[in-house]
């Protein structure tokens, strides 16, 4: 497919392809001085459908962030809108998106939790995140503890559990249809929980293949894939933190986090430079009366800006674990939980993601737009 870039928004388009047969898929960026607004950009569209060819598809660039233009532009048969600024993997997943095979379930986001330091919250916020999440979407969620001999999810969810992670990574051939409710523990309505032994009879290593192999089939079977992270260095850990569609970092406001935060972030941009950068949380602010570093020192040091900050409130925490229940349920009110809503928030694709034509059928947008001229 030859390739082209050509100055001029919307109205560069409209007249470009006025005078020449428009290819199949066209990406046009709205002007920042002319495409302005949401109405313009509408009237832009319709004008541009006019000249263009039955079987064009369009995805259109725009600084507008609007629902109701969103909404507009989707009735119209446009295939995707993005806001910008966007990520390069925003345009390579809208430009693939169009081409899926429908056929397919859409993949579940895997989304990564790892602590700065021990403590800091991590596997706290990974739980209540999932229940969020569940609660939220009604999609299936794993929660995968991967601190094999330390982990402590089943108890954040008061389980018995029987240790599913040992029997998902023994044998990812065993994930079908029915693995979620025959081997993990139900922690909360569509919230699964693949919990660790424990025990410290075993070798704590994780096996990266064996975890990547069960990650590609549990994404086929949830919506999101939580993975709790423990705080060895090794490559599986590493590459599951490349491999990750979204990291969620978890530090505390001390020296020693800033030092590790950095590193772990400098690794993550360097490995990631084509992903959204990590969600950096800073946690239990307050908890130390003396020397606690300031959020924008620790901002400045470690180069990124917390995407969440959230108070020590040792009260609403330690209500929530000391009844193995997440603080949605505990204390919905709290800021705590309130801040957890937030981050939960920042994973729900808004607006939706629509499913695009399979190729070959394409019913494109100007067919849409003006019943197949
Ligand atoms: N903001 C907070 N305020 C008070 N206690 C907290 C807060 N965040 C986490 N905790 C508590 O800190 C302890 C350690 O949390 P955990 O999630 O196990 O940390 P990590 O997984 O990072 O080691 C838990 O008892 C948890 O309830
Ligand atoms: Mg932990």
């Amino acid at each position: 497919m030859a390739l082209s870039r050509l100055p001029g928004g919307l109205a560069g388009a409209q007249g470009r392809y006025a005078g020449e047969t428009s290819p199949a898929l066209v990406l046009v960026e709205a002007a920042a001085d002319a495409d302005t607004d949401a109405t313009t950009l509408l009237a832009g569209i319709d004008a541009l459908a006019e000249v263009c060819s039955a079987g064009t598809n369009l995805i259109l660039l725009g600084g507008v962030n609007d629902v109701t233009l969103y909404r507009n532009l989707l009735r119209r048969g446009v295939a995707d809108y993005l806001v910008m600024p966007a990520t390069p993997m925003r345009l390579i997943e809208a430009v693939q998106d169009l081409y899926r095979d429908d056929s397919k379930r859409p993949a579940g986001q895997v989304i990564a939790f790892i602590g700065a330091r021990g403590g800091c919250g991590s596997t706290t916020l990974a739980c209540n995140v999932g229940h969020r999440l569940a609660h939220q979407t009604g999609a299936d969620v794993a929660v995968l503890d991967l601190d094999l001999p330390f982990g402590g999810a089943d108890l954040a969810f008061n389980l018995e559990a029987p240790h599913g992670i040992q029997t998902l990574l023994n044998d990812p051939e065993r994930i079908d249809e029915s693995f979620l409710q025959r081997i993990a523990s139900k922690a909360g309505e569509h919230l699964h929980l693949l919990a660790a032994p424990a025990a410290l009879d075993q070798d704590a290593a994780v096996s990266g293949v064996a975890l990547e192999a069960c990650l590609a089939a549990l994404r086929q079977q949830a919506g999101y894939v939580l993975l709790d992270l423990p705080r060895v260095w090794s490559e599986w850990l590493r590459q599951t933190l490349t491999a990750a569609d979204q990291v969620v970092v978890t530090a505390t406001p001390d020296l020693v986090s800033v030092r590790n935060t950095r590193n772990l972030l400098d690794l993550l941009v360097t490995r990631r430079a084509l992903d959204q950068p990590p969600t950096l949380v800073l946690n239990r602010i307050g908890a130390a009366r003396r020397g606690e570093v300031t959020v924008r020192d620790f901002a400045t040091a470690v180069r990124l800006a917390p995407a969440l900050t959230i108070s020590e409130e040792s009260q609403v925490f330690g209500l929530a674990a000391s009844l193995g229940k997440m603080i949605d349920e505990t204390n919905r009110g709290s800021k705590a939980a309130q801040a957890i809503r937030q981050l939960a928030d920042r994973f729900v694709i808004t607006p939706p993601r629509r499913s695009g034509p399979a190729a070959g059928a394409v019913p494109a947008w100007v067919g849409r737009l003006f019943g197949g001229r």
